[in-house]
Protein backbone atom coordinates (compact mmCIF):
# COMPACT_ATOMS: atom_id res chain seq x y z
CA UNK A 1 0.00 0.00 0.00
CA UNK A 2 1.27 3.04 -0.94
CA UNK A 3 1.64 5.41 2.37
CA UNK A 4 -0.05 8.45 2.81
CA UNK A 5 1.17 12.28 2.27
CA UNK A 6 0.96 13.63 5.71
CA UNK A 7 1.54 17.62 6.45
CA UNK A 8 1.77 18.00 2.69
CA UNK A 9 5.14 15.15 3.03
CA UNK A 10 5.06 12.32 0.76
CA UNK A 11 7.31 9.55 1.39
CA UNK A 12 8.20 7.20 -1.72
CA UNK A 13 7.05 3.56 -1.09
CA UNK A 14 10.44 2.70 -2.30
CA UNK A 15 12.34 5.07 0.25
CA UNK A 16 10.24 2.65 2.97
CA UNK A 17 11.48 -0.47 1.35
CA UNK A 18 14.86 0.68 0.70
CA UNK A 19 14.58 2.07 5.08
CA UNK A 20 13.44 -1.56 6.00
CA UNK A 21 15.81 -3.65 3.39
CA UNK A 22 19.27 -1.22 4.47
CA UNK A 23 21.73 -3.44 5.96
CA UNK A 24 23.70 0.21 6.25
CA UNK A 25 22.38 3.40 6.66
CA UNK A 26 25.26 5.95 7.09
CA UNK A 27 23.24 10.55 7.27
CA UNK A 28 25.00 12.97 7.31
CA UNK A 29 23.22 16.22 9.00
CA UNK A 30 24.56 20.25 8.29
CA UNK A 31 22.86 23.17 9.87
CA UNK A 32 19.91 22.94 8.50
CA UNK A 33 18.57 19.96 11.30
CA UNK A 34 19.56 22.34 13.60
CA UNK A 35 17.87 25.22 12.24
CA UNK A 36 14.31 24.22 14.41
CA UNK A 37 15.96 24.79 17.31
CA UNK A 38 17.11 28.13 16.74
CA UNK A 39 20.47 27.65 15.61
CA UNK A 40 21.19 29.94 12.88
CA UNK A 41 22.35 28.20 10.03
CA UNK A 42 25.74 28.98 8.84
CA UNK A 43 25.23 31.24 5.86
CA UNK A 44 22.06 32.58 7.41
CA UNK A 45 22.48 36.88 8.21
CA UNK A 46 24.00 37.60 11.47
CA UNK A 47 22.30 39.20 14.25
CA UNK A 48 23.05 41.95 16.85
CA UNK A 49 26.49 43.03 17.89
CA UNK A 50 27.78 40.35 14.93
CA UNK A 51 25.93 41.68 11.42
CA UNK A 52 28.66 43.08 10.34
CA UNK A 53 31.14 40.34 10.49
CA UNK A 54 31.18 37.58 7.68
CA UNK A 55 31.13 34.05 9.81
CA UNK A 56 33.47 32.85 6.97
CA UNK A 57 36.27 35.86 8.02
CA UNK A 58 35.90 35.05 12.14
CA UNK A 59 36.22 30.80 11.41
CA UNK A 60 39.70 30.95 10.16
CA UNK A 61 43.13 30.38 12.00
CA UNK A 62 44.41 33.59 10.58
CA UNK A 63 41.46 35.91 11.92
CA UNK A 64 42.50 34.27 15.36
CA UNK A 65 46.06 35.53 15.15
CA UNK A 66 44.97 38.58 13.92
CA UNK A 67 41.96 39.27 16.33
CA UNK A 68 41.84 36.84 19.02
CA UNK A 69 39.42 38.88 21.28
CA UNK A 70 36.99 39.01 18.24
CA UNK A 71 37.08 35.29 17.45
CA UNK A 72 36.86 34.16 21.04
CA UNK A 73 33.99 36.49 21.67
CA UNK A 74 32.00 35.60 18.53
CA UNK A 75 32.23 31.99 19.70
CA UNK A 76 31.47 32.80 23.15
CA UNK A 77 28.27 34.07 22.18
CA UNK A 78 27.72 31.19 20.03
CA UNK A 79 27.97 28.96 22.74
CA UNK A 80 25.95 30.84 25.11
CA UNK A 81 23.21 30.33 21.91
CA UNK A 82 23.33 26.62 21.75
CA UNK A 83 23.31 26.49 25.67
CA UNK A 84 20.13 27.78 25.30
CA UNK A 85 18.66 25.71 23.05
CA UNK A 86 16.64 22.50 22.35
CA UNK A 87 17.18 19.14 20.71
CA UNK A 88 14.47 19.56 17.63
CA UNK A 89 11.66 16.47 16.25
CA UNK A 90 14.63 16.19 13.92
CA UNK A 91 17.35 15.75 15.68
CA UNK A 92 15.03 13.24 18.09
CA UNK A 93 13.99 11.38 15.30
CA UNK A 94 17.06 10.52 13.91
CA UNK A 95 17.90 9.24 17.62
CA UNK A 96 14.74 6.90 17.54
CA UNK A 97 16.23 5.70 14.08
CA UNK A 98 19.75 4.36 15.43
CA UNK A 99 17.15 2.37 17.64
CA UNK A 100 15.28 0.32 14.73
CA UNK A 101 18.65 0.09 12.31
CA UNK A 102 21.75 -1.15 14.22
CA UNK A 103 24.02 -0.41 11.58
CA UNK A 104 23.61 3.49 11.30
CA UNK A 105 26.20 5.69 11.33
CA UNK A 106 24.98 9.70 12.10
CA UNK A 107 27.92 11.99 10.91
CA UNK A 108 27.47 15.75 11.86
CA UNK A 109 29.02 19.05 10.74
CA UNK A 110 27.10 20.37 12.95
CA UNK A 111 29.90 21.62 16.22
CA UNK A 112 26.63 22.17 18.47
CA UNK A 113 25.88 18.58 20.52
CA UNK A 114 22.31 18.87 19.69
CA UNK A 115 22.20 14.92 18.33
CA UNK A 116 23.69 13.54 21.55
CA UNK A 117 21.27 15.98 23.78
CA UNK A 118 18.40 13.92 21.40
CA UNK A 119 19.92 10.34 22.29
CA UNK A 120 21.63 9.55 19.39
CA UNK A 121 24.91 7.84 20.18
CA UNK A 122 28.28 8.69 19.34
CA UNK A 123 27.63 10.62 15.92
CA UNK A 124 30.76 11.65 13.98
CA UNK A 125 31.70 15.51 14.37
CA UNK A 126 33.60 16.27 11.22
CA UNK A 127 33.57 19.97 12.36
CA UNK A 128 34.71 19.66 16.16
CA UNK A 129 31.77 20.75 19.15
CA UNK A 130 31.59 24.11 20.10
CA UNK A 131 31.58 22.94 24.13
CA UNK A 132 35.14 21.69 23.48
CA UNK A 133 38.31 24.07 24.32
CA UNK A 134 42.24 23.56 23.50
CA UNK A 135 45.16 24.87 22.96
CA UNK A 136 45.71 27.05 19.82
CA UNK A 137 49.27 25.64 19.88
CA UNK A 138 49.01 22.00 20.36
CA UNK A 139 45.94 21.36 19.94
CA UNK A 140 45.22 20.08 23.65
CA UNK A 141 42.15 19.63 24.59
CA UNK A 142 41.77 21.93 27.93
CA UNK A 143 38.87 21.85 30.13
CA UNK A 144 39.82 23.86 32.95
CA UNK A 145 41.94 27.09 33.42
CA UNK A 146 42.57 29.68 35.80
CA UNK A 147 40.24 32.56 35.11
CA UNK A 148 42.91 35.91 34.85
CA UNK A 149 40.26 37.59 33.20
CA UNK A 150 42.38 37.49 30.11
CA UNK A 151 40.35 36.91 25.98
CA UNK A 152 41.28 34.20 25.34
CA UNK A 153 42.07 32.65 28.39
CA UNK A 154 45.62 30.72 28.62
CA UNK A 155 46.50 27.37 28.24
CA UNK A 156 47.63 26.37 31.68
CA UNK A 157 49.97 24.05 30.43
CA UNK A 158 51.75 26.34 27.44
CA UNK A 159 50.70 30.28 28.07
CA UNK A 160 49.71 29.94 24.71
CA UNK A 161 46.24 30.80 23.69
CA UNK A 162 43.26 28.70 24.44
CA UNK A 163 40.54 28.44 21.29
CA UNK A 164 36.94 26.47 20.64
CA UNK A 165 37.33 22.90 19.29
CA UNK A 166 36.13 23.41 16.07
CA UNK A 167 37.28 23.01 12.50
CA UNK A 168 37.98 26.14 10.67
CA UNK A 169 38.31 27.38 7.48
CA UNK A 170 41.49 26.06 5.71
CA UNK A 171 42.41 23.52 8.58
CA UNK A 172 42.45 19.94 8.20
CA UNK A 173 39.37 17.67 9.94
CA UNK A 174 39.97 15.59 12.68
CA UNK A 175 41.99 12.56 11.16
CA UNK A 176 39.96 9.59 13.01
CA UNK A 177 36.50 10.98 12.20
CA UNK A 178 37.01 11.64 8.54
CA UNK A 179 38.42 8.18 8.28
CA UNK A 180 35.18 6.89 10.44
CA UNK A 181 33.25 8.83 8.22
CA UNK A 182 34.56 7.85 4.72
CA UNK A 183 34.25 4.40 6.00
CA UNK A 184 30.68 4.69 6.68
CA UNK A 185 29.94 6.55 3.92
CA UNK A 186 31.83 3.58 1.37
CA UNK A 187 30.26 1.32 3.11
CA UNK A 188 26.61 1.73 3.55
CA UNK A 189 23.57 1.07 0.80
CA UNK A 190 21.21 3.82 2.13
CA UNK A 191 22.87 7.58 2.44
CA UNK A 192 20.91 10.51 3.85
CA UNK A 193 22.10 14.02 3.65
CA UNK A 194 20.11 16.09 5.51
CA UNK A 195 20.01 19.94 6.19
CA UNK A 196 23.34 20.97 4.82
CA UNK A 197 24.00 22.99 1.77
CA UNK A 198 26.29 20.64 0.28
CA UNK A 199 29.07 23.04 -0.78
CA UNK A 200 31.82 22.07 2.08
CA UNK A 201 34.68 19.54 1.46
CA UNK A 202 35.18 17.36 2.42
CA UNK A 203 31.62 16.57 3.77
CA UNK A 204 30.17 17.47 0.71
CA UNK A 205 31.91 14.60 -0.87
CA UNK A 206 30.82 11.91 1.17
CA UNK A 207 27.28 11.67 -0.54
CA UNK A 208 29.22 11.07 -4.05
CA UNK A 209 31.19 8.09 -1.88
CA UNK A 210 28.12 6.66 -0.86
CA UNK A 211 26.94 6.84 -4.66
CA UNK A 212 30.12 5.73 -5.85
CA UNK A 213 29.32 2.07 -4.21
CA UNK A 214 25.63 2.23 -5.32
CA UNK A 215 24.15 3.32 -2.28
CA UNK A 216 20.85 5.11 -2.72
CA UNK A 217 21.14 8.61 -2.04
CA UNK A 218 18.20 10.92 -0.04
CA UNK A 219 18.21 14.62 0.33
CA UNK A 220 16.29 16.37 3.38
CA UNK A 221 16.32 20.11 2.54
CA UNK A 222 14.11 23.21 2.34
CA UNK A 223 15.46 23.83 -1.24
CA UNK A 224 17.58 22.06 -4.14
CA UNK A 225 20.91 21.93 -3.61
CA UNK A 226 24.04 21.25 -5.61
CA UNK A 227 23.49 17.52 -4.52
CA UNK A 228 20.22 17.52 -5.48
CA UNK A 229 20.33 16.20 -8.98
CA UNK A 230 22.21 13.51 -8.11
CA UNK A 231 19.75 11.60 -5.27
CA UNK A 232 17.11 8.92 -5.80
CA UNK A 233 15.02 10.72 -3.81
CA UNK A 234 14.79 14.46 -2.67
CA UNK A 235 11.90 15.70 0.06
CA UNK A 236 11.98 19.38 0.07
CA UNK A 237 10.99 20.83 3.53
CA UNK A 238 11.66 21.00 7.14
CA UNK A 239 13.95 18.21 8.31
CA UNK A 240 12.17 18.51 11.53
CA UNK A 241 9.05 17.47 9.85
CA UNK A 242 9.74 14.79 7.49
CA UNK A 243 12.26 13.35 9.48
CA UNK A 244 8.79 12.13 12.04
CA UNK A 245 6.79 11.42 9.33
CA UNK A 246 9.37 9.42 7.69
CA UNK A 247 9.75 7.21 11.12
CA UNK A 248 5.71 7.49 11.58
CA UNK A 249 5.84 5.68 8.59
CA UNK A 250 8.24 3.00 9.25
P1 LIG B 1 24.74 25.81 5.63
O1 LIG B 1 24.37 26.97 6.48
O2 LIG B 1 25.69 25.99 4.52
O3 LIG B 1 23.42 25.21 4.96
C1 LIG B 1 22.28 24.89 5.69
C2 LIG B 1 21.37 24.10 4.79
O4 LIG B 1 20.26 23.70 5.55
C3 LIG B 1 20.84 24.88 3.59
O5 LIG B 1 20.96 24.09 2.43
C4 LIG B 1 19.36 25.12 3.94
O6 LIG B 1 18.52 25.11 2.80
C5 LIG B 1 19.08 23.92 4.82
N1 LIG B 1 18.02 24.13 5.82
C6 LIG B 1 17.78 25.22 6.55
N2 LIG B 1 16.77 25.02 7.40
C7 LIG B 1 16.36 23.74 7.21
C8 LIG B 1 15.35 22.91 7.77
N3 LIG B 1 14.55 23.34 8.75
N4 LIG B 1 15.22 21.65 7.32
C9 LIG B 1 16.02 21.18 6.32
N5 LIG B 1 16.99 21.91 5.74
C10 LIG B 1 17.16 23.16 6.18
O7 LIG B 1 25.21 24.69 6.62
P2 LIG B 1 26.09 23.41 6.38
O8 LIG B 1 25.81 22.76 5.08
O9 LIG B 1 26.01 22.61 7.61
O10 LIG B 1 31.87 24.64 8.51
O11 LIG B 1 27.52 24.06 6.30
C11 LIG B 1 28.59 23.19 6.29
C12 LIG B 1 29.74 23.80 6.96
O12 LIG B 1 30.00 25.05 6.37
C13 LIG B 1 29.53 24.14 8.43
O13 LIG B 1 29.78 23.05 9.26
C14 LIG B 1 30.55 25.20 8.62
C15 LIG B 1 30.18 26.00 7.40
O14 LIG B 1 30.97 26.88 6.89
C16 LIG B 1 32.86 25.08 9.28
O15 LIG B 1 32.69 25.90 10.15
C17 LIG B 1 34.18 24.44 8.97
Amino acid sequence: MNPKPQENITVPVELLTALRTAERVTILTGAGISAESGVPTFREAQTGLWARYDPQELATPQAFRRNPKLVWEWYAWRRELVAGVQPNAGHKALARLEQLIPNLTLITQNIDGLHQAAGSTNPIELHGNITRTKCFEDGRIISSWPETGNIPPRCPHCGSLLRPDVVWFTETLPPVALSQAIQASEQCDLFFSIGTSALVQPAASLAHKAQHNDAILVEINLEPTPLTRYVDFALHGPAGTILPTLLDYL
